[in-house]
């Protein structure tokens, strides 16, 4: 990855922070974004001592906000003058409907439009390396159906198996799709991995609320004894994502789902379904006011 830069937002903690930590250990240049300037310098500073090189750089920007999002997209165009590798990573599940800045939901913000727009305003750097990747993250239980009535989770937020979020990271599925389509020939490809369950800060702060009403009782025993237990090994969950943004087997591979062992996987239904796709792409663009025609 000598010479290449890659770009990792929610890179100062959790998967995307394992993620950097790879990514930087095999030569490439890491920026990551965070919200907490203090937390990211210090991020930036032990990626960088433990990959044996300084090209670890750090950006404070809040990724559900527009305004971050163009903060975010100058910073780095500022510095670099190409970006071969963006990972969409930051991941947010509140236990309420909460908005941002923007009035956007946040989960929509986090998962659906923070992609979609980081992806278009860095779109001529990512068009200057020769061949760069976007990866985007799903999560959860995806693969629910997408909603057009409540996609920013206007008339409810979790169902009895089924939550916002995830309906959301189903969401993210279907963008991508769109996104790889839209990129067809621009010699930027765009890809889905599924990371896998990690004891992340976001696992650890989950409040029971937040959980589809089925998976509640257990909850608290999966939070407090399980997941310690069994997910803290953080280098298997940002397999999947430094997978899609180095492995050889995805040169010129887009619109691929890849889940938490490497393995390609094929979509569900709902995020194949082109009303859904479209549903979703057109509010990013209304939103966001960002458009990708003409490329
Ligand atoms: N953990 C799991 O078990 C799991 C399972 C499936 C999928 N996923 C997905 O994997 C991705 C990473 O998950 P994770 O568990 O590692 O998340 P996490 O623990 O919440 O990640 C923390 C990182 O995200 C940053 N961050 C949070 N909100 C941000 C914002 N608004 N703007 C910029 N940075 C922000 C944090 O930085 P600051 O706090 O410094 O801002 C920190 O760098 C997410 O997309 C998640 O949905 C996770």
């Amino acid at each position: 990855m000598y010479g290449r830069v890659a770009l990792i937002t929610g890179g100062t903690g959790g998967i995307g922070m394992e993620t950097a930590r790879e990514l930087a250990r095999r030569g490439a240049s890491v920026v990551l974004a965070g919200r907490d300037p203090r937390r990211a310098a210090q991020a930036a500073r032990e990626i960088g001592d433990s990959a044996g090189h300084d090209r670890v750089d750090a950006v404070t920007a809040d990724v559900t906000a527009l305004d971050g999002l163009r903060h975010l997209a100058a910073a780095v165009a500022g510095r670099y003058d190409r970006l071969d590798v963006l990972v969409n990573n930051v991941g947010v599940n509140p236990p309420g409907r909460r908005l941002t800045p923007d009035g956007v939901e946040l989960m929509f913000a986090a998962h659906v439009l923070a992609p979609y727009a980081l992806t278009r305003l860095l779109l001529p750097l990512l068009r200057r390396a020769p061949a760069a990747r976007v990866v985007n993250l799903t999560g959860g239980i995806p693969g629910g159906p997408i909603d057009h009535g409540n996609l920013q989770g206007e008339r409810r937020l979790r169902g009895w198996t089924f939550s916002h979020y995830n309906h959301t990271k189903t969401m993210t599925m279907a963008l991508t799709i769109r996104l790889a389509r839209e990129l067809a020939g621009s010699g930027v490809t765009a890809n889905v991995v599924y990371p896998g369950h990690g004891y992340t800060p976001m696992n650890r702060d989950t409040p029971i609320r937040a959980f589809p009403y089925l998976y509640r009782p257990v909850a608290p025993l999966i939070l407090k004894v399980v997941a310690p237990l069994l997910l803290s090994d953080l280098t298997r969950s940002a397999r999947s994502s430094v997978y899609a943004a180095t492995s050889a087997e995805l040169d010129g591979v887009s619109g691929a789902y890849v889940d938490d062992r490497c393995r390609r996987k094929p979509w569900p239904a709902s995020a194949l379904d082109p009303a859904h796709q479209d549903a979703v792409w057109d509010l990013c663009a209304r939103i966001s006011g960002l458009d990708f025609q003409p490329l």
